[in-house]
C-alpha cells in the first residue's frame, strides 16, 4: 500500500498524513479501525497464558489483599483467579504476539511504521470497573478494543514532574482532569492512538473487555549513549589516549583550562561521529530480543544441503514469533542483516525478503549463499519450521 493511500486502520488517513499529524504528536480516535474485528483470544485464554512459566503477566487489584493498587506478577495459578472479586482488577499479559500467531498477524497492518520500533502487543482483561488507574506512558501505543467495551478518557500532557499517588506499586497520577471532548467508549474494532506523555484512563464497561496495546519502544538518550559508548569502546585500542602535544606552560597548574576541555571534547566527538558504526550498533540494539531466553537454539547444527532439500520439496520457514529482523544497505548488492541482536552480511534482496515476506520458501534459495544463511538462522532459533525428520 502506498504511503498516500487512505487506510481504514487510520480512520481514512494515509500513512503519510497520520505520521505528519499524529505520530508522536497528538492522539487519534479511530472508529472501526478493524471493522468486524473478532478477538482471536478469549479472557480465559489470557488467564491460561498468565499461568505459564516465562510469560510476563501482572495482576492489578484496586483493593488488593495487602494494599490499594496492589500489583502481583505471574505465573499465576487457578486459585488466584478464583479468589478475585467481581470487579476492580485487571490482568495484563505482555508480548502475546510471541505466543499467539493470530495476534502476531495484526502487526502486518502496522507496516507504515518501522518494524524494529515495535515493542510488543500487550493484552489486558478487566471485569466491569477494572482499570490500571490514570497514568502516562513513555511510548507510542495503539489501544485496540478487541472485545467488550472500555471507557477511555484523556487528560492532556501533565509533564515529567506530575504528582503520583504515593505509597503504591503503580505510577498513578494524583491529578487527572479529563479534557473536553476526550472521552469515548470504544467498541470492538475501535482503536485509540496515543503518543508518549498523554495522560489516559481506561475503565472496562463489560465482562468481556479485552484491550490490545500495540506498543512501540524508543530507547532513552541515557541507554543510547551508554550502550553505544560500550560498543565503540571495545573497538578503541588502549593506545588511543588523551593527547596534548600542543601543551603550553600553564599559568595556574591546578587549573583544568579550556584547551584541555576542547582536547577531550574532540576525542569524544571523533570516537562517536561514525555513522556506519552507529548503524552497526543500532541495528544490533534494536533487534535484541525482548526476552533473551525465548530464543531457543537448535540442538544440532542444520546441514545447509538438508535445509535446501526440504525447501525444494515444498517446506517453508517462518520468522520465529518474537524474533526481530532488520537490515541496512551496505552497497548496491549487499546488506547487513540484523537478527535478534546479531549481524551478518548477505545479499541485499535476500535481506529484504527475509525481513518482509511472511513465509520463507524455496524461492529464496536463488540468492547467493541463501541456504547457509537460512541454516544459521534456524540454528540460532530465529527461523522456525525446519524439522530434520521432515
Ligand atoms: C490496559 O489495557 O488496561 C491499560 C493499557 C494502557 O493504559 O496503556
Ligand atoms: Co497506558
Amino acid at each position: 500500500m502506498s504511503s498516500n493511500t487512505p487506510r481504514q486502520l487510520l480512520g481514512g488517513l494515509s500513512a503519510a498524513q497520520f505520521l505528519s499529524r499524529h505520530w508522536q504528536k497528538s492522539p487519534l480516535l479511530i472508529r472501526g479501525a478493524l471493522p468486524g474485528f473478532v478477538s482471536p483470544l478469549e479472557p480465559d485464554d489470557l488467564a491460561g497464558l498468565a499461568c505459564e512459566e516465562g510469560v510476563e503477566a501482572r495482576l492489578v487489584e484496586e483493593n488488593g489483599p495487602d494494599k490499594a493498587w496492589q500489583v502481583s506478577h505471574g505465573p499465576f495459578d487457578e486459585d488466584t483467579f478464583t479468589r478475585l472479586p467481581e470487579n476492580g482488577w485487571s490482568l495484563l499479559v505482555q508480548a502475546v504476539d510471541h505466543y499467539v500467531p493470530e495476534v502476531a498477524e495484526l502487526l502486518e497492518s502496522f507496516d507504515f511504521l518501522p518494524r524494529w520500533r515495535l515493542d510488543d502487543i500487550m493484552v489486558s482483561y478487566a471485569p466491569p470497573g477494572g482499570s490500571v488507574g490514570p497514568h502516562v506512558d513513555q511510548y507510542d501505543v495503539f489501544l485496540l478494543q478487541a472485545s467488550g467495551r472500555r471507557h477511555w478518557q484523556l487528560g492532556g500532557s501533565p509533564g515529567a514532574d506530575a504528582g503520583l499517588v504515593p505509597g503504591i506499586d503503580l505510577r498513578i497520577l494524583e491529578n487527572f482532569a479529563v479534557q473536553a471532548g476526550q472521552d469515548w467508549v470504544l467498541e470492538p474494532g475501535d482503536m485509540l492512538y496515543l503518543p508518549p506523555g498523554v495522560a489516559h484512563h481506561g475503565v472496562s464497561q463489560s465482562d468481556d473487555c479485552l484491550t490490545f496495546s500495540i506498543g512501540f519502544r524508543a530507547p532513552s538518550a541515557d541507554e543510547i549513549v551508554t550502550a553505544f559508548a560500550d560498543y565503540i569502546g571495545e573497538q578503541l585500542g588502549d593506545s588511543q589516549r588523551y593527547g596534548d602535544a600542543d601543551l603550553q606552560p600553564p599559568a595556574r597548574p591546578g587549573e583544568l583550562d579550556d584547551q584541555a576541555v576542547e582536547r577531550v571534547r574532540r576525542l569524544l566527538l571523533d570516537a562517536i561521529d561514525r555513522p556506519e558504526q552507529i548503524a552497526q550498533w543500532f541495528g544490533r540494539a534494536m533487534t535484541q530480543p525482548k526476552y533473551l531466553d525465548q530464543l531457543v537454539p537448535a540442538e544440532e547444527p542444520t546441514p545447509a544441503a538438508e535445509l535446501r532439500a526440504a525447501l525444494e520439496a515444498g517446506g517453508e520457514l517462518s520468522r520465529t514469533l518474537g524474533s526481530r529482523f532488520a537490515w541496512r544497505q551496505l552497497d548496491e548488492s549487499r546488506a547487513t542483516l540484523f537478527v535478534d541482536g546479531d549481524a551478518m552480511v548477505c545479499d541485499l534482496a535476500l535481506a529484504q525478503r527475509l525481513t518482509s515476506s511472511p513465509m520463507i520458501d524455496a524461492s529464496l534459495l536463488a540468492y547467493p549463499d541463501a541456504d547457509r544463511l537460512l541454516a544459521t538462522l534456524v540454528d540460532s532459533g530465529s527461523l522456525s519450521g525446519f524439522d530434520e525428520e521432515d
